[in-house]
Parts: C-alpha cells; sequence; structure tokens
C-alpha cells in the first residue's frame, strides 16, 4: 500500500508513521509536512534512511504541489494541522488557512487523482463540552458545538469532507477522537508541559479551578485505531475513538505525574482560565468495538507512567523545542 500522510513530523502524525513502518514493512509512505513550529523530523531519525519512506516538506494549502505529490497513493491520512487551542485564541487565521483550506485542498487533489481511500483525523473538540454534573458521552449522534476556533475549524473540516463523500461520492473514513499524550507531544499540551515544567523546577500551570475533564487516550492505541479502520472500516462512516479511564480532572492528572516524578504540589499554579473553556469531554467508542474489534489497551496508569519516562529519558530532544521560539509563545500566553 502506498500512503500519503500529512503531518507526519507532527506528534500524532510521526507516532503513526513510526508504527505503521513497524508493523507494515512493505507499505511506503511519502510523509508530507510544512515543518511548523509543530513539526520535528527528529522524531522520525528511526525510519529516515528506509527506502520505503520519503519526507517532502510542503503546505497543504499548495494545490499544485499537493496534486503532484498525491497522484499514485492508495490512501490519504489526513494528520495535517494548526493544533493547539490556546494558540487559536491568541490568532486564528492560520488554523482558518490550513485546517479548512488545506482540507479542501487535500480533497481536490483526492478527486483529480481518484485516490481509493481518504482518512481525516479529527478530534472530539467539535461536539463542545459535557457537563460534569452528568455521565454523558460523546455518541456518534452528538450534534456538532464547537467554542473555539480550533474546534470551529475542525468541525468544518469535518463538513468538508463529508460533503465531499455526499456530493462527489468521494471514499471517506473519518475518526474523531480525543486528548491523546504520548512520546513526541509538544511541550505545549498540559501533559508534556506538565512532566518537562517539573523536570526544569518550574511551576505547573493550571487553568481555572483545574477540574475540567478529558478522556485520555494513549497514542500508539490511537494509531492501532486509525489502522483498524483504515483496513476494516466502512467507507462513509465515523468511528469516535477514547480512552479507558474516563473522569480524571486535570488536576488529578497533574497530582498523578507529581506522585510518579517525586515532586512537590507547590509546583502547581492556578492561573486565569482559557476563555471558552469546555468542561468535560468523554467518548463512548462502542462503536468501533463493535463493528472493528478496536479497544483502547493502555490504561492511563500504564500510558502516563511510559509518557514520564519517555520525557525523562529523552530531555534533549524537548529541551530544543522549549529553547526557540516556543519562549515567546510561552511568555505570551502564561504572561
Ligand atoms: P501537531 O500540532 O503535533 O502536528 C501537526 C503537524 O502538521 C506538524 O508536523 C505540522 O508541521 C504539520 N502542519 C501544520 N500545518 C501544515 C500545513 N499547512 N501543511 C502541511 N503540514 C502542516 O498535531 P497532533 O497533535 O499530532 O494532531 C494531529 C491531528 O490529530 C490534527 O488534525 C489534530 O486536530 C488531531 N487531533 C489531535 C489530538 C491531540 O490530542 N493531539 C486529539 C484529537 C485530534
Ligand atoms: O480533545 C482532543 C483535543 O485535545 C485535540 O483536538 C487538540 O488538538 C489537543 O490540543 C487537545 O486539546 P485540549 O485543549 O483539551 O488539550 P490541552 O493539552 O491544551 O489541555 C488539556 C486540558 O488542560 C484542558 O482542560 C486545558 C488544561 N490546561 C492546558 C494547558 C496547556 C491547563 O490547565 N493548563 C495548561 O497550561
Amino acid at each position: 500500500m502506498r500512503l500519503f500522510v500529512t503531518g507526519g513530523a507532527g506528534f500524532i502524525g510521526s507516532n503513526f508513521i513510526l508504527y505503521w513502518m513497524k508493523k507494515y514493512p512493505e507499505d511506503k509512505i511519502i510523509n508530507f509536512d510544512k515543518l511548523t513550529y509543530a513539526g520535528n523530523l527528529e522524531n522520525l531519525k528511526e525510519v529516515e534512511k528506509n527506502q520505503n519512506y520519503t519526507f517532502v516538506q510542503g503546505d497543504i494549502c499548495n494545490q499544485e504541489l499537493v496534486n503532484a505529490q498525491t497522484n499514485g497513493a492508495d490512501i490519504i491520512v489526513h494528520f495535517a494541522a494548526e493544533s493547539h487551542v490556546d494558540r487559536s485564541i491568541l490568532d486564528a487565521s492560520p488554523f482558518i488557512q490550513t485546517n479548512i483550506v488545506g482540507t479542501h485542498v487535500l480533497l481536490e487533489a483526492a478527486l483529480k487523482n481518484k485516490i481509493p481511500r481518504f482518512h481525516h483525523v479529527s478530534t472530539d473538540e467539535v461536539f463542545g463540552a459535557l457537563s460534569l454534573n452528568s455521565d454523558k458521552k460523546f455518541t456518534d449522534d452528538t450534534p456538532y458545538d464547537p467554542h473555539s476556533p480550533y474546534s470551529a475549524s475542525k468541525a468544518s473540516s469535518d463538513h468538508l469532507v463529508r460533503a465531499y463523500g455526499d456530493t462527489y461520492g468521494l471514499p471517506f473514513t473519518l475518526s474523531n477522537c480525543s486528548n491523546n499524550y504520548g512520546p513526541y507531544q509538544f511541550p505545549e499540551k498540559l501533559i508534556p508541559l506538565a512532566i518537562t515544567n517539573i523536570i526544569e523546577g518550574k511551576k505547573v500551570p493550571v487553568y481555572g479551578d483545574g477540574l475540567y475533564v478529558r478522556d485520555w487516550l494513549y497514542v500508539v492505541d490511537h494509531c492501532e485505531a486509525i489502522d483498524a479502520i483504515i483496513h476494516k472500516g466502512t467507507l462513509g462512516k465515523t468511528y469516535l475513538v477514547g480512552g479507558q479511564d474516563r473522569t480524571i480532572p486535570n488536576i488529578e492528572v497533574i497530582k498523578n505525574i507529581i506522585t510518579r516524578m517525586d515532586a512537590d504540589e507547590s509546583v502547581i499554579e492556578y492561573v486565569k482560565d482559557r476563555p471558552g473553556h469546555d468542561r468535560r469531554y468523554a467518548i463512548d467508542w462502542t462503536t468501533i468495538h463493535n463493528e472493528l474489534g478496536w479497544s483502547p489497551s493502555h490504561s492511563f496508569e500504564e500510558g502516563i507512567l511510559a509518557t514520564i519516562n519517555w520525557f525523562k529519558d529523552n530531555t534533549t530532544w524537548w529541551k530544543n523545542i522549549k529553547s526557540g521560539a516556543y519562549q515567546d509563545y510561552y511568555k505570551t500566553q502564561y504572561k
């Protein structure tokens, strides 16, 4: 199989490429990535010399280049996006451009080149927020209700993908997944930010009351879900993907990390809340389980331990990131 992967130098995309090349060594992968601040070829050192792996630096908004590069692919697996909610609040423009316009460009290329399959990677944030005092989860029938420029742009991209399916017969699958964590996650997101700040002896910023709840998904479980969808998923369908544990408030996530790292709770610093902050996410992944036999195999306890160890063992990777333009972002965001 020839895979055209967008955003393969980012967190989930690089985990996916490493996972895929180990499991399916005969397959050929083109990793098409613009290398924004979030793209990092260090993540792919293990495969860079593999003859079945090709890296192309490019912008998914460039129609001519995307048309040329997707020609001959058996599948497009679309990860590329601006992915951080806080950055979308500071400046929505790149989110509109990459997440909406870029997805449209890829859809046009998929039609033009008659690509047999298009898998769109999306987020549970398109569904908005659940309240704390209910057991409700996002299901296949939950209506869209995005609250941040990031989630609104991802919602738009989802609608475009489905519209191309309905209108032009584009053969697609789509997945909406919950908060990923694991190796190679950019240290602007809560878990890697907390781990690396603790190692550096810095405070860990907790937004608002810290009682926001996310549905944590170990990134390898996510890769396995996409694998199952690519190989067995029904064209035209959407699959919801989530983790094993469902009710961990942010403050408990932080305290869990603090305990495991032998740190002190005095590192916790409550800071100004995120505007439009979604209270709770939770995923009902019954459909993908019943239909494709997938379920998340990592508990939060296992996943967080593996993640902490990875960041402890790979300090150069994240110190290089944190020493650059990251510092300007950090000052602006946490001033
Ligand atoms: P990331 O920010 O770590 O990586 C994004 C990658 O896309 C980077 O390599 C970047 O260089 C590339 N990119 C950005 N703009 C581009 C453009 N115009 N052209 C080509 N490449 C471009 O993101 P991530 O956390 O790995 O997320 C991957 C996908 O999964 C995104 O679509 C995101 O919305 C979705 N998602 C992420 C999570 C999560 O918890 N991280 C959860 C649900 C869904
Ligand atoms: O739900 C899936 C989404 O998960 C993905 O679509 C996004 O790409 C991904 O970034 C993530 O979004 P979140 O906004 O949920 O992730 P983040 O790590 O930024 O925040 C997780 C929670 O922690 C959220 O409630 C905000 C809070 N938080 C975050 C940061 C960065 C803090 O309390 N302090 C912080 O410094």
